[in-house]
């Protein structure tokens, strides 16, 4: 058994949030060219934007630590907008895949919603993405919607789904 630690992240985790990312990235998305994923994860997940991310009262994170390595992070965004509950970013370093860290990821996400009032978690999953896509089926999501998702210059289709709590 490997010791996880979850806890909420903070502004020292930066760094190590975008090595997650990073790595998770280029071992998921191997079907969007290596200059997309760079140019879409500076853009996005600069230390400038991680700074917005952490002050947002609308977005919680959360970090998985293993042997005081960071490796995974997980991000639920409350769209006040739509008054839905997004489960928006959940990555594991490849080689700490596979020890039940996202299911641990998706309880925290369960409980979040229910303590924001919301009865239904929803996410976005790129239709290549098939481990992940297999891995929300099992936890009970159903896809209803199609759309583009654009990475640097790769527009990709993504799948949305919803799930009931
Ligand atoms: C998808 C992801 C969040 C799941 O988290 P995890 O901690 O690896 O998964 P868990 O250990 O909780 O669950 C294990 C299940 O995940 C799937 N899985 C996870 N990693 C896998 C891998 N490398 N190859 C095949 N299946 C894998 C299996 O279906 C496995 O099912 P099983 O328990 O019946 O064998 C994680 O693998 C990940 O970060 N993947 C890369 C990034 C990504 O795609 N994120 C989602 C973007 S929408």
């Amino acid at each position: 058994m490997i010791n996880v630690i979850i806890r909420k992240w903070t502004k020292e985790d930066f760094p190590d949030v975008q090595n997650v990312l990073r790595k998770s990235w280029n071992d998921a998305y191997k079907f969007i060219p290596q200059e997309d994923l760079d140019f879409y994860l500076n853009k996005t997940y600069s230390l400038y934007e991680l700074e917005k991310i952490f002050s947002s009262e609308n977005i919680i994170c959360y970090v998985a630590i293993i042997e005081n390595k960071i490796c995974g992070w997980l991000k639920l965004t409350i769209n006040k907008d739509e008054n839905k509950f997004y489960l928006s970013s959940i990555y594991i370093l490849p080689e700490f895949q596979n020890y039940k860290i996202g299911s641990k990821f998706f309880d925290i996400a369960i409980q979040e919603a229910t303590n924001n009032s919301f009865d239904e978690i929803y996410i976005g999953v790129m239709n290549k993405n098939e481990i992940a896509l297999n891995w929300y089926k099992k936890l009970g999501f159903e896809f209803f919607k199609e759309e583009p998702f654009q990475m640097g210059n790769t527009v990709v289709n993504h799948f949305i789904g919803r799930k009931k709590l």
